[in-house]
């Protein structure tokens, strides 16, 4: 039995990484705001703090894997708490459970990125410099005046580069990380987006090539690969799992 830990676990891609992994018997301790073992608010110092020393209170002392999905979308009104979220209650997890990864078996992280990366536009540099340089004051008054959509997507930016910065260190220490970068999928958060005037046109409009928008689960099974051995030479892989948008809508980016 492997002991994994995953935010976001009450929830849309989180909950269903926890039944994978719980389904083949291994044990998953869970962090979200409500209904996990360590229930936390991760858009605050304290609450993240705190979220990481009781969740690795429960793992004891050796982690296989760790799976951060908390996050909020691009409708959230408040975009100082998305970047919070997004970047800052990631990199908390990533960094305070290194130490218990390295004693884990074949240990590896998935983090969650998004092909919000890639298709819009509108990523800020000077946002992904602060989340880069762990300055959460200066991102959070970045953030307060840049659209949703350009909050969440350099945001995943970031998350993907804080996983493609990793990799010596990581590597060094028997530690793969990896990212998904999924494009939309089922969940409560596609689904206040689909509810909103702005964002729910513009994610209706998106061509997905394989036919219609994904399930969670569909990414889950990703990420449980990207877990396992069979993924051992997978490190610092930012992977899209999108049904084909990204390639469609910049086929020669490469
Ligand atoms: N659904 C999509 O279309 C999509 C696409 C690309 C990337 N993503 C990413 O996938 C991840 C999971 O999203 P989802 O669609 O499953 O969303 P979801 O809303 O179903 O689940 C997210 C979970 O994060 C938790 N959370 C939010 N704020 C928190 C906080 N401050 N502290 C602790 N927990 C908090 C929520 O309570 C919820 O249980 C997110 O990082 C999201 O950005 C989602």
């Amino acid at each position: 039995m492997h002991t994994y830990l995953v935010t976001g676990a009450a929830s849309g891609l989180g909950a269903a990484v926890t039944a994978r992994l719980r389904g083949r018997g291994d044990r998953v301790v869970t962090v979200d705001l409500h209904d996990s073992e360590v229930n936390a608010d991760l858009g605050t110092v304290d609450g993240r703090t705190r979220a990481v020393s009781e969740s690795l209170a429960l793992v004891g002392d050796s982690l296989d894997g760790l799976v951060p999905c908390a996050g909020l979308g691009p409708q959230v009104p408040d975009h100082a708490l998305i970047a919070s979220v997004n970047y800052f209650g990631v990199v908390a997890f990533l960094d305070g459970c290194l130490d218990a990864l390295a004693q884990g078996t074949a240990p590896a992280t998935v983090a969650i990125s998004s092909n919000s990366t890639t298709i819009d536009p509108t990523v800020k540099p000077e946002l992904v410099a602060a989340f880069m340089e762990g300055d959460e004051a200066g991102a959070r008054s970045l953030a307060s005046d840049l659209p949703g959509n350009t909050v969440y997507a350099s945001s995943k930016v970031a998350i993907a580069r804080a996983v493609r910065h990793r990799v010596s260190e990581w590597g060094a220490r028997g530690v793969r990380i990896n990212a998904v970068a999924p494009g939309p999928f089922r969940s409560p958060l596609l689904q206040q987006g689909l509810d909103d005037p702005v964002f729910g046109p513009l994610i209706e409009s998106l061509p997905v090539p394989t036919g219609e928008i994904g399930s969670a689960d569909e990414i889950a099974s990703v990420i449980e690969f990207l877990l396992s051995p069979a993924a051992s030479y997978v490190h610092g892989s930012i992977l899209f799992v999108d049904g084909g948008i990204d390639a469609l809508l910049r086929a020669d980016a490469i």
